[in-house]
């Protein structure tokens, strides 16, 4: 047998080993991490250049149990750091102001009186200590902070129908570790759904969703309160009854309405914030978590990777844009998303003048008492579907982003059946 192609092949591996070691030695080993500019073909940090470790958690120093951020801050003081940092998204608008017919289509609900966008999850407790809405129960909780779950998971449902203001005093962080990563965090960062609701609606489907998806989607979702116990719950048992015509089905079948508005009679349904609903339909379904778009990869000064946790705008962060533009190439994606984004602003502000109108409309023949209530009704029907429909487009944050095709359908929907309910009270859609 001839050695030397073997010899050959020891002696090229040795040399190529030592010129890597040596390159590495010269280099202070710094310069082979990977650096988020000028990576080439290697394109943006990933998920392959984190090192996962498996660390002993600290001890727990809040009374209920959880491990808390300042907790797990020796142990990842970046990751800590980074979720302090959605403190600096303070942006707030007053939709109210914004698009003043939402006075009008809310009217006899909460939504009439104080309605503002979302900030940073540094805020939520804050936040709804300050609405002016009223939460006459401590179910509004829910998805502010991770000491309301845990005393779910310690105490059971009862908890959602306490007083707002007992269990507030008891509330010690924000949104925090222990919401997505329970108390396992230190097990490579294991996602754990903490929200019960969200197994108990959700069953063996919770499998179907990618774990960096759900995490968000214990919050970010459209919801109800159960008659029975006012527990928080989803209105669907998997992925594919999230659209807004089976969750609509959903709750006619159980007769549910937020409110009953005074002036038309009509039981309306006020949709929340569907963003994973919309996610999970969209285009990027298979192949991005919410992660992938709002948790850019960063480096360590040591030059280990791992997520941000500071929740940002890809618009606004090179890392993700840098994913982006793997698949999208050098596409303009700023561009792209605010052109969807307008497009899908001006068509609900459209389409929520005319469900204003239509609602004036039926009021005004409500009052006149001339159609029978089985006519009435009629048009209560749609007038319950058009809102439906408008708003689950409407409170969606995204501005039709995360699904342009599901925003438009939407909208197009609502002002068929505000069409449909205007020609039965004998007007067309201008309100004549
Ligand atoms: C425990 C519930 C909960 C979970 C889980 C959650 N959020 Fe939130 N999120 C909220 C609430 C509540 C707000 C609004 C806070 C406020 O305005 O006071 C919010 C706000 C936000 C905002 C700011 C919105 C704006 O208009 O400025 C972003 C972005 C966001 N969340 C993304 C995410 C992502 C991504 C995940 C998953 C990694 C996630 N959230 C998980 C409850 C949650
Ligand atoms: C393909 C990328 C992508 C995915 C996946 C994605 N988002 Fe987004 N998201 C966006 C873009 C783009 C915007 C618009 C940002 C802007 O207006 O600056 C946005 C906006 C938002 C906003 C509003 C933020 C604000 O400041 O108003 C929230 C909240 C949000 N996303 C949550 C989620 C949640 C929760 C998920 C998963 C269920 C998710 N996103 C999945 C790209 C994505
Ligand atoms: C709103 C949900 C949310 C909160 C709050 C949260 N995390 Fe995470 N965390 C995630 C998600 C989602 C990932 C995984 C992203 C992926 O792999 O796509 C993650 C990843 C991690 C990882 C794995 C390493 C890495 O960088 O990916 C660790 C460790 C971790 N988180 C620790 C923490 C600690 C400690 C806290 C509190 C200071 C915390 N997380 C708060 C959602 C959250
Ligand atoms: C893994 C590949 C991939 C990545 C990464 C990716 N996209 Fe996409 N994106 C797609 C595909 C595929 C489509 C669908 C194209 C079509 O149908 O014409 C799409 C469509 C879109 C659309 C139009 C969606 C709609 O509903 O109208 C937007 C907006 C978008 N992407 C934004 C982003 C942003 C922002 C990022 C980065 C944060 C991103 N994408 C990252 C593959 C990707």
């Amino acid at each position: 047998m001839n050695k030397k192609p073997y010899v050959i092949g020891l002696i090229v591996a040795l040399a190529v080993g030592f010129a890597v070691i040596g390159l590495y030695a010269l280099s202070g080993g710094k310069e082979l991490n990977y650096r988020l500019k000028n990576r080439g073909d290697l394109g943006p940090l990933s998920k392959d250049d984190i090192v996962y470790r498996t660390v002993e958690a600290p001890a727990a120093t809040s009374k209920d149990g959880t491990i808390s951020a300042k907790d797990w801050s020796s142990v990842y003081p970046e990751i800590a750091l980074t979720m302090g940092d959605n403190a600096k998204n303070t942006y707030v608008v007053s939709y109210l102001e914004e698009d003043p017919y939402l006075t009008n289509i809310y009217e006899g609900y909460g939504f009439a009186k104080d309605y503002g966008s979302a900030r940073g999850h540094e805020y939520t407790l804050e936040d709804v200590a300050a609405t002016e809405r009223p939460h006459p129960m401590a179910n509004c909780l829910t998805c502010k902070t991770p000491n309301f779950a845990k005393l779910v998971n310690d105490q059971g449902v009862s908890v959602y129908t306490m007083d707002f203001n007992e269990v507030l005093a008891m509330m010690e962080e924000n949104v925090s570790c222990y919401t997505c990563h329970g108390n396992e965090a230190g097990n490579a960062g294991e996602l754990v759904v903490t929200h019960s609701y969200v197994t108990k609606a959700l069953g063996d489907a919770v499998n179907d969703i990618n774990p960096a998806t759900l995490s968000c989607g214990q919050c970010h979702i459209e919801y109800y309160f159960t008659p029975a116990d006012k527990e928080t719950m989803m209105p669907y048992h998997d992925v594919e009854s999230m659209s807004p015509e089976a969750i609509l089905a959903y709750y006619d079948a159980m007769d549910f309405a937020d409110w009953t508005q005074e002036s038309t009679g009509t039981k309306l349904l006020k949709a929340q914030h569907p963003e994973m609903e919309t996610v999970l339909a969209g285009k990027h379904a298979n192949f991005l978590s919410c992660a992938d778009c709002h948790m850019p990869i960063e480096q360590k000064s040591n030059g280990e990777a791992y997520h941000s946790h500071e929740l940002v705008s890809p618009l606004e962060n090179e890392a993700l844009l840098a994913n982006c533009a793997t698949c999208h190439g050098d596409t303009d994606m700023v561009k792209l998303v605010k052109g969807i984004q307008s497009r899908i602003t001006a068509r609900e502000t459209e389409v929520g003048n005319k469900l204003s109108d239509f609602k004036d409309a039926l009021a005004a023949a409500v009052a006149e008492g001339k159609m029978t209530e089985e006519e009435l009704d009629a048009v209560r029907k749609l007038h319950r579907e058009a809102q439906w429909f408008f708003d689950f487009c409407y409170v969606e944050n995204s501005e039709g982003a995360h699904n342009s095709e599901l925003a438009t359908r939407c909208l197009d929907t609502a002002e068929e059946k505000i069409t449909e309910g205007m020609a039965l009270l004998g007007k067309d859609v201008n309100g004549k």
